[in-house]
């Protein structure tokens, strides 16, 4: 399938406005995720919260399937959660209750700041020990080095799929074929791939996943979702229960739902819900092999501009790499970069050690600018960005 481009942008507000390349931090979304957000939120003010949603039950049914069908998994084995940190959160606490000391959590060298931190407490709290494993010569996890470090010891591997600070597609498929065969569970963060590329669970071997609505899913912020495989999540019983997450029984008891909502709450943002459902099927709709495609291409294509930019720096690791463009540029402050391109309606971001200390630390980076692309992008877009970053530098 191909994308038109101009309807595409025609669909896209946002398009008339700025010139868009931070999609990795917040993506723009069409009128029709837009209008089923909206739409919801009027419905509330007119009629009541409750009343809206038992009005659009249905549709609310909905996310499940749509979700479903965009990572190749069961409707079952979706929980909708605020955000991707909360929902591989709720995977990683549950799963961390059990470890104990000397025991081992392997990840990746790209790992996002949330998540470290999150290994950082539950191994001060159980003695379990955080090891991740080296990078190979492009800069992806080193897989035969993982597969070498396989042991006893192992209780979780967790990785990020596309990393925060730069275009690297982790070999998430190959880490999993890992994890199968050792029989160790494998989390997934796929916050910066679902939307950017054709995502099967199946194929990444992956027991829990998390992402985010607002990246390249463009759905509304303050949305994302939980993947857990159903073999995985009936083994568990989530970190926190609310009254949508477990039946109260008898005063005594209660008894944890049967599916993947045992690791959602009750309280949700209902209209964020049926925007990120809308905002899904967009992405099936679309064909996700031509959105992943258009992007390459974009990235492709800005990676090459801004080779021939004396000063600037291309930083992104990988033997194969996606649509997060980052560099550095000579004798600025990057900050100060960003700032005069926004102030020109020119949207891009800088990703520091903040995001992802061990990676850029290890790179003796400070921080580098980040140049997202999406399908509404144009190449034109592309050389007005060049061009304008020249300029902002001098
Ligand atoms: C790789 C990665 N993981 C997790 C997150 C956190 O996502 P959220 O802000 O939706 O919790 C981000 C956000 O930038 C990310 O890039």
């Amino acid at each position: 399938m191909t994308l038109d481009i101009d309807r595409l942008r025609a669909e896209t507000p946002g398009c008339a406005h700025v010139l868009h390349l931070n999609n990795a931090g917040s993506a723009l979304p069409t009128r029709r995720t837009l209008d089923a957000t909206l739409d919801h939120l009027r419905l509330e003010a007119e009629i009541g919260g409750y009343e809206a949603a038992d009005h659009e039950r249905t549709r609310l049914d909905a996310f499940y399937p749509s979700i479903a069908t965009l990572i190749g998994a069961r409707e079952d084995e979706i929980a909708f959660v605020e955000n991707a940190t909360r929902a591989w959160d709720l995977a990683f606490y549950t799963l961390a209750e059990r470890y104990r000391p000397g025991e081992r959590i392997l990840t990746c060298v790209s790992e996002y700041s949330s998540n470290y931190i999150a290994y950082l407490q539950v191994a001060r709290k159980t003695g379990v020990e955080v090891v991740a494993v080296p990078d190979d010569n492009t800069g992806q996890i080193d897989v035969a080095a993982l597969a070498n470090m396989i042991d006893k010891r192992v209780r979780l591997i967790a990785i990020n799929h596309v990393p925060t600070q730069g275009g690297l597609v982790q070999p998430a498929a190959a880490v999993g074929r890992i994890a199968r065969e050792a029989g160790v569970p494998f989390l997934l963060d796929a916050c910066q791939s679902v939307g950017q590329m054709p995502i099967d669970v199946e194929a990444l071997g992956c027991d829990f996943l998390s992402a985010t609505g607002r990246k390249y899913m463009r759905g509304p912020r303050g949305t994302g979702f939980l993947y857990a495989r159903r073999v995985a999540y009936e083994k568990v019983e989530p970190i926190f229960l609310d009254n949508h997450a477990a039946r109260w029984t008898t005063s005594g008891e209660y008894q944890v739902v049967p599916d993947a909502k045992r690791f959602e709450n009750w309280e949700r943002y209902f209209a964020g819900v049926l925007g990120l459902a809308a905002a899904a099927d967009q992405c099936v709709a679309l064909g996700m092999e031509a959105v992943w495609a258009r992007i390459k291409t974009l990235a492709d294509g800005l990676r090459a501009r801004l080779s021939t930019l004396k000063g600037v720096h291309l930083a992104d690791l990988g033997a194969l790499k996606g649509g997060i463009v980052t560099f550095s540029v000579d004798g600025v402050d990057h900050t100060d970069i960003k700032a005069k391109l926004r102030a020109q309606k020119i949207n891009c971001s800088v990703s520091t050690r903040f995001s992802s200390r061990l990676d850029l630390e290890g790179r003796g980076l400070k921080d580098v600018v980040r140049a997202s692309v999406h399908i509404y992008n144009t190449e034109a877009e592309l050389d007005r960005f060049v061009a304008a970053l020249d300029a902002a530098r001098r």
